[in-house]
């Protein structure tokens, strides 16, 4: 009966080809399978009397081989015959495309801010975005209880320990890019003549208007006899290749403790031209940036003679410049990464 069973199934297997993968499939199962014939057979291998176990274990295995053999061989041949399909795909069709990036607004700045003084000779400059309090205060003139330094508004790493200090005190985020500056000082010569963008942090609450993280461009020129007529020419400069020809500014005298004087910069509204609107509260001037001359203290903490040189320095804000630019009026879209915001910039392409 088994024997009978055998030789049927191995004229089958024998006879059988195919070069569709489903058939081959249905085969595999129907014969290999986990419940397939082959199974049941061995099954009923079991209950056969030990003489007839002799020949027929033979056969059985026999058939067990074959079964495997057929299979391997077909499931070779039909992969070719897979992949033979490609002769059927129509080449001419067009592609499918893909879609390019564009480039962060931010980025888009950043670029035609540094290109604009790459023009004036300013090389780019960087520095670390965590700080220590010499580099991102104490350097830069600010006295021991300016509120700069406050919980409130720097994000601390590490407070320094009386005795294990290196001097450098505490460890934060830079809250500003003027750090750069003094890290440029200490380490080169004058003249200086550079930009420094980065990122920097502020421990403020998350809206429209404000984040705890943004983007400066710092600015630093000096030499000797450096006046803040220099200052203002590069800054007027600055303002026409940005915002185009024509474009008004007007220094209002300020504080910083690491330029003196000091003055805040507007220039004359872009979006309205000065006639009034949402933009610049009807005052038809927008602040873009806060600048002046460095302090002879800073000069001389960073190891350079007051007496000779003197230097301006200037610092703007990228998300400011740029919602002038594109009319961005809600902070936080800079950095959500929400596709249809950023597509909107293709100018990036360039
Ligand atoms: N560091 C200032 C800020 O974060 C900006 C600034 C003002 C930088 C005047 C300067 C400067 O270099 O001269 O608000």
């Amino acid at each position: 009966m088994l024997q009978d069973k055998i030789t049927q199934y191995t004229s089958e297997v024998s006879a059988f080809t195919t070069n569709n993968a489903d058939e081959l499939e249905q085969f595999r199962i129907r014969f290999l399978g986990t419940k397939g014939i082959i199974k049941d057979l061995f099954d009923a291998f079991k209950a056969v009397s030990p003489e007839e176990k002799r020949t027929l274990g033979k056969v059985l295995n026999e058939f067990k081989q074959l079964a495997e053999a057929k299979y391997a061989e077909l499931k070779d041949s039909s992969s070719a015959v897979d992949t033979g399909k490609s002769a059927d795909m129509d080449l001419t069709l067009p592609g499918e495309g893909f879609e390019l990036g564009t480039r962060h607004p931010l980025a888009l700045v950043r670029r035609e801010i540094v290109e604009i003084f790459n023009k004036l000779g300013f090389v780019v400059a960087e520095g670390p975005e965590i700080e220590d309090d010499w580099h991102n205060f104490s350097a830069l003139n600010f006295p021991e209880e300016h509120p700069a330094r406050d919980m409130q508004d720097t994000f601390f790493i590490r407070k320094a320990k009386p005795g294990e200090d290196d001097g450098k005190g505490d460890i934060a985020l830079r809250t500003h890019t003027s750090s750069v500056q003094v890290r440029m000082m200490e380490s080169g010569k004058p003249p200086f003549r550079a930009i420094m963008p980065g990122r920097v942090y502020r421990n403020e609450a998350i809206s429209a208007r404000a984040h705890c993280f943004f983007h400066q461009v710092e600015g630093l020129y000096v030499d000797e006899n450096v006046s803040f007529a220099d200052l203002k020419q590069t800054l007027f400069y600055f303002v026409q290749e940005l915002y185009g020809e024509g474009t008004k500014v007007r220094f209002r005298p300020s504080y910083f403790p690491f330029t003196e004087p000091s003055a805040e910069m507007d220039i004359s509204c872009t979006i309205c031209k000065g006639d009034g609107c949402q933009m610049c509260k009807q005052s038809g001037w927008v602040e873009i940036l806060g600048c002046g001359m460095v302090d002879p203290n800073v000069l001389e903490n960073c190891g350079i003679d007051s007496n000779k040189y003197s230097g301006f320095a200037f610092g703007m804000g990228i998300e400011r410049i740029a919602n002038l630019k594109f009319e961005i009026k809600d902070l936080r879209l800079f950095s959500e990464n929400d596709v249809r915001f950023l597509k909107q910039y293709k100018s990036a392409l360039i």
